[in-house]
């Protein structure tokens, strides 16, 4: 950026200003040199933020790719996660349950407990997107991209004990197909990484998450996480899961 500035002073545009000296606006003062060349700089950020249509901002799926720009550190160029960072796989997740999210995380229905380390990464993501319209179209743009299936990270899972529990109690929301259900809120859980989702149940069964009485959704999910008894349990059903995948 520094060096971007002094490109600007040197620039041969100054000497033709009315009234430039020789040497251009490189050697006028700060007061004068800086204010053009941040204008400058300014102008194409500010038009990211602002379509030439009447001011209103710009939405949808190109908007949505722009934004996305400021999640690639954490969850990758093709949203496939980072394990070292926590962040799961987002990429082809369907856009309600993105938007959803979003907004918990930027409501504090999600990611406020104080144990809750890669909800307190993520949360301040989801608040930056401050301009109406920006949750819409980011989650259109992740949902637009193509699922990519995680590798297994987990070991010890017995899928023949998981297939009883997510038979007997998790396909009612998230289907016999592990594919979700909007109308539950539940969303796909076959192609996401196994230790997201352990993490996850760790999570709603400790009241981590689904913690809030005005999260309704977060909250049915929490008490079915303590019908698996223990990490073993969680262990067979994402095994289970797996399977699931065509
Ligand atoms: C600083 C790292 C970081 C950045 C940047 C980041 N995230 Fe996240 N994100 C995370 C972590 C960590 C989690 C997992 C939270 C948890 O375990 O509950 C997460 C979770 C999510 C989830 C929930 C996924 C699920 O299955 O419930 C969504 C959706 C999401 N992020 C979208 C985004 C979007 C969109 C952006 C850019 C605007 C973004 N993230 C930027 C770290 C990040
Ligand atoms: C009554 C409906 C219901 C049942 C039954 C249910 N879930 Fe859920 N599940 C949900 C909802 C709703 C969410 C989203 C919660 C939220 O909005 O934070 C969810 C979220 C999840 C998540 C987090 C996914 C992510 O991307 O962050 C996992 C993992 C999960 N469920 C696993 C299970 C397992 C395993 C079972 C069976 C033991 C199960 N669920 C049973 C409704 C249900």
């Amino acid at each position: 950026m520094l060096s971007d500035l002094e490109g600007f002073h040197r620039h041969p545009f100054g000497a033709h200003a009315p009234g430039a000296d020789a040497g251009g606006l490189a050697t006028r003062g700060p007061l004068l040199r800086y204010p053009v060349a941040i204008a400058l700089l300014a102008a194409p950020l500010l038009s990211l933020a602002v379509s030439g249509c009447g001011g209103m901002p710009r939405q949808g799926i190109a908007r949505g790719a722009d934004l996305y720009d400021t999640c690639r550190p954490c969850h990758g160029d093709k949203a496939a996660g980072n394990p070292e960072l926590g962040a799961p796989p987002i990429a082809g997740l369907p856009r309600w349950y993105i938007e959803a999210q979003l907004g918990k995380f930027r409501s504090g229905q999600r990611g406020t407990s104080p144990a809750d380390v890669e909800g307190h990464r993520m949360r301040p993501m989801a608040r930056s997107l401050n301009i109406e319209g920006d949750v819409g179209s980011v989650a259109q743009y992740v949902a637009s991209l193509p699922v990519r299936t995680a590798s297994a990270t987990l070991q010890g899972g017995n899928a023949t004990a998981g297939a009883a529990s997510y038979g007997g109690v998790c396909t009612v929301c998230h289907g016999a197909d592990g594919m979700g259900n909007e109308a539950m809120g539940a969303p796909p859980l076959v192609h996401e990484s196994d230790w997201y989702i352990l993490r996850a149940l760790d999570k709603f069964k400790s009241h981590v998450r689904g913690y809030d009485s005005t999260d309704a959704q977060g909250q049915q999910m929490a008490t079915m996480s303590s019908t698996l008894q223990d990490h073993q349990a969680m262990l067979d059903v994402i095994a289970y899961i797996r399977t699931l995948r065509k």
